[in-house]
């Protein structure tokens, strides 16, 4: 169920994709875990920032059903690529559909394993990459990636508030709750990177190579 608010933000934001929409809705009915999605306002946002950045090689950590990935493929020009890591294997059937009925087929492949392992044989540079896996692994994904991203490229993570839960006092120690706190001091602190912390969602760090 919907907020006002959140059905003002949706009725002033650019309606998404009919593949979107079926990727959604098939994730609601075959996993139960439609939470786990970007969601229409982020995925508005990363297919805008896909697009605006020109970015023309893309990398997504965390691929679930395919959403976020689509999104980020309908932002780039027609020889855009995104690699997108999904440990799941139960899930390729449906990403692949989801991806060929939004039209980025082509622009999109799914590596099936452990993304720790998988990173090791990927080469950069990409112009943007999209942390949404294990939040207790956000610090390890970050330092595989850091030099595989270009000058002025940028590292888009989710979850970075992690529901309110990082400011708790005392903070809880779940390794979900430590990982992404870590996450965030580790990305802050980097010379190398430029940090917004959006409050968007569940928080949406975006942040730029220098
Ligand atoms: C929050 S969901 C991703 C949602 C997706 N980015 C979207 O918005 O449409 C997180 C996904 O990361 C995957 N994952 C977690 N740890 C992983 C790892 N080490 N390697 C690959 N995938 C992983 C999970 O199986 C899950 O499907």
């Amino acid at each position: 169920m919907l907020s006002e608010e959140e059905k003002y933000i949706l009725e002033h934001s650019s309606p998404q994709e009919e593949g979107l929409d079926w990727i959604i809705k098939q994730t609601n009915i075959r996993t139960h875990y439609q939470q786990m999605l970007a969601g229409p306002v982020q995925g508005r946002l990363l297919k805008m920032l896909a697009a605006a950045t020109g970015a023309r090689r893309a990398l997504e950590i965390g691929t679930f059903t395919g959403y976020s990935s689509a999104c980020i493929a309908l932002g780039m020009p027609p020889d855009g690529h995104i690699d997108s890591l999904e440990k799941n294997d139960e899930l390729e059937d449906l990403i692949l559909e989801g991806w060929k009925r939004t039209g980025v087929g082509h622009k999109t492949r799914l590596i099936i394993g452990d993304a720790l392992q998988t990173l090791k044989g990927l080469e950069g540079p990409y112009d943007l990459v999209f942390i949404d896996g294990a939040k207790s692994e956000y610090c390890d994904y970050l330092a595989m990636v850091v030099d595989k991203v270009r000058s002025d490229g940028l590292i888009i993570a989710d979850d970075t508030l992690w529901a309110g839960r990082l400011w708790e006092k005392p903070m809880p120690g779940d390794p979900q709750t430590t990982g992404i706190a870590a996450f965030n001091d580790m990305a802050a602190s980097d010379p190398r990177l430029e940090c917004v912390l959006l409050p968007l969602r569940h928080g949406l760090s975006i942040i730029r190579k220098r």
